[in-house]
């Protein structure tokens, strides 16, 4: 039923469209009208109120970042420039225990809770609260959100230092049901850090209950990720099993020097569990973490940049080992003077990482931390990265499957209905790219440049990016939870 005299809002003409299912690109039109897509094929005798040509260009679903730590900042700093710069049109925030929602006003924020920068005042005492506040105010980006164990437990636990009560159970399971009734798509944990550690298996089952009926996910940062790795993998598809719940293990990785290689042991026990429950897993593409400055040992062997300190900000972007020699103190007792603040550390062996990043059903997320003057690079350069460096110029993957694996892979797994894919009936989150020069400009010295050959990037029908800057739209959308596509 081709209509000659067919009208669109915006209408994408000559591009080489690969959808997001890991199916080979072809050329086509793409008509958008009313933030969704409306048609794809050859619509070249139709018209529309604006006109781009994506000849030469790859169009594709908007990236899906799978791993963010955004949920203060789509509020205070909405433009989401690192985000959007990228190609990024989706955020999952609330990972590794931290959320947004629920605080109380002037409650004291342990670290790493500090690490989302929630003002003290106007604080939310409810997701529902938090959500409500991100309609009303919408950021550049569509966020779907997570609530976290270790903030429920700062809220509910007068000492976080040992397993929760029966009370404080059931204090937190009610907090997880109401953010589960206002939309949350999950609950994270991050039994890996001090407001979490002493949580049990069964604290956080118990803690989890309602994901069970709202079908929502437990997405865990695990207790170890060294030497004990493959005991934090089976406690967390323990949780999922228990719950009944599919289980995202975060940004995964193996630490530390003696485990490197381990991936070898750690993927091929995830893709045995994966024959028996729901299992995902998402990754950066960089050897370096981040996180809170840390004094331990295992953290400090290696190098560390420090990316953010409060009591001494001049040291962000400097070498721990440099200023430690500047001031004529170990190691340890540097970090400890610049706490509270956030460290780059080189950690992770390249080798782990491409294994992680190529196998079939890791997703692409971030973890950028938008915090300080010299964030991780991943913050602006997770998604070119993968497009320029690991699938274009050492081949890891085709380019399909790079683009698979940050939008319709994650969107099918997060539950993200009505993304990830381009299809007529999908919202139109798009991003149209040169495949020949696309690449990440951030770097570890200058972590905020934005990345090259990202064309245009339009959310929700909005041009949100264009020739190299933010155009001020804002027309994200909250995403809840739905029911999860059958797979
Ligand atoms: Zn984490
Ligand atoms: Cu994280």
């Amino acid at each position: 039923m081709t209509n000659p005299s067919i009208h669109f809002d915006l209408l994408i003409r000559g591009g080489t469209v690969i959808d997001g299912t890991k199916a080979p690109r072809f050329v086509a039109d793409i008509g958008v009208t009313d933030g969704h897509i409306v048609r794809i094929g050859d619509l070249s005798s139709a018209t529309a109120e604006q006109v781009l040509d994506a000849s030469g260009f790859i169009v594709c679903p908007g990236f899906i970042d799978s791993h963010t730590h955004d949920d203060q900042a789509v509020l205070s700093h909405g433009s989401m420039p690192y985000k959007v710069s990228q190609g990024v049109t989706t955020v999952v925030a609330g990972n590794c225990g931290i959320s947004a929602a629920p605080l109380r006003a002037g409650m004291d924020l342990p670290m790493p809770l500090s690490l989302l920068d929630s003002p003290a005042e106007g604080r939310f005492t409810t997701f529902a609260a938090y959500l409500d506040a991100l309609r009303a105010t919408p950021s550049s980006v569509n966020v779907a959100a997570m609530v976290g164990h270790s903030t429920l437990r700062a809220l509910t636990m007068s000492d976080m230092d040992r397993p929760a009560s029966e009370t404080e159970i059931v204090a937190m399971r009610d907090h997880v049901e109401e953010a589960m009734q206002a939309g949350a798509i999950g609950l994270s944990t991050g039994t890996f850090y001090a407001p979490a550690m002493k949580a049990t298996t069964r604290e956080i089952i118990e803690v989890g209950r309602p994901l069970t009926s709202h079908k929502a996910l437990y997405v865990a940062h695990m207790r170890d990720e060294s030497d004990r790795v493959m005991e934090a993998l089976e406690e967390t598809f323990e949780i999922g099993r228990a719950l009944e719940v599919p289980v995202v293990v975060s940004h995964h990785k193996v630490m530390h020097k003696g485990n490197f290689g381990r991936t070898q042991l750690t993927l091929p026990f995830i893709r045995e569990a994966m024959k028996h429950q729901c299992v995902s897993l998402d990754c950066y593409p960089y050897t370096a973490g981040s996180t809170m400055i840390r004094t331990d040992r295992g953290m400090l062997d290696g190098r560390v940049l420090i990316a953010s300190s409060e009591p001494h900000p001049e040291c962000a972007g400097r070498d721990l080992a440099d200023i430690a020699a500047e001031w004529g103190v170990p190691r340890e007792e540097a970090a400890r003077r610049m706490q509270p603040g956030s460290a780059i550390y080189f950690i992770m062996d390249e080798d782990d990482v491409q294994r992680v990043l190529a196998f079939d059903e890791t997703m692409i997320g971030s973890d950028g931390i938008p915090l300080g003057e010299k964030p991780h690079p991943r913050l602006w350069g997770t998604f070119p990265r993968i497009l320029g460096h690991y699938s274009r110029d050492i081949g890891l993957f085709p380019l399909e499957t790079a683009v698979w694996k940050m939008t319709g892979l994650t969107a099918r797994n997060f539950g993200l209905h009505g993304r990830g894919t381009l299809k007529p009936g999908q919202h139109a989150d798009l991003v149209i790219f040169d495949a020949i020069n696309v690449r990440d400009a951030a770097s570890y010295e200058s972590p905020d440049k934005p990345a090259e050959g990202i064309a245009t990037v339009i959310v929700n029908g909005a041009i949100t990016w264009q020739r190299g800057a933010h155009t001020g739209a804002r027309n994200g959308q909250v995403i809840t939870r739905q029911e999860r596509a059958k797979t």
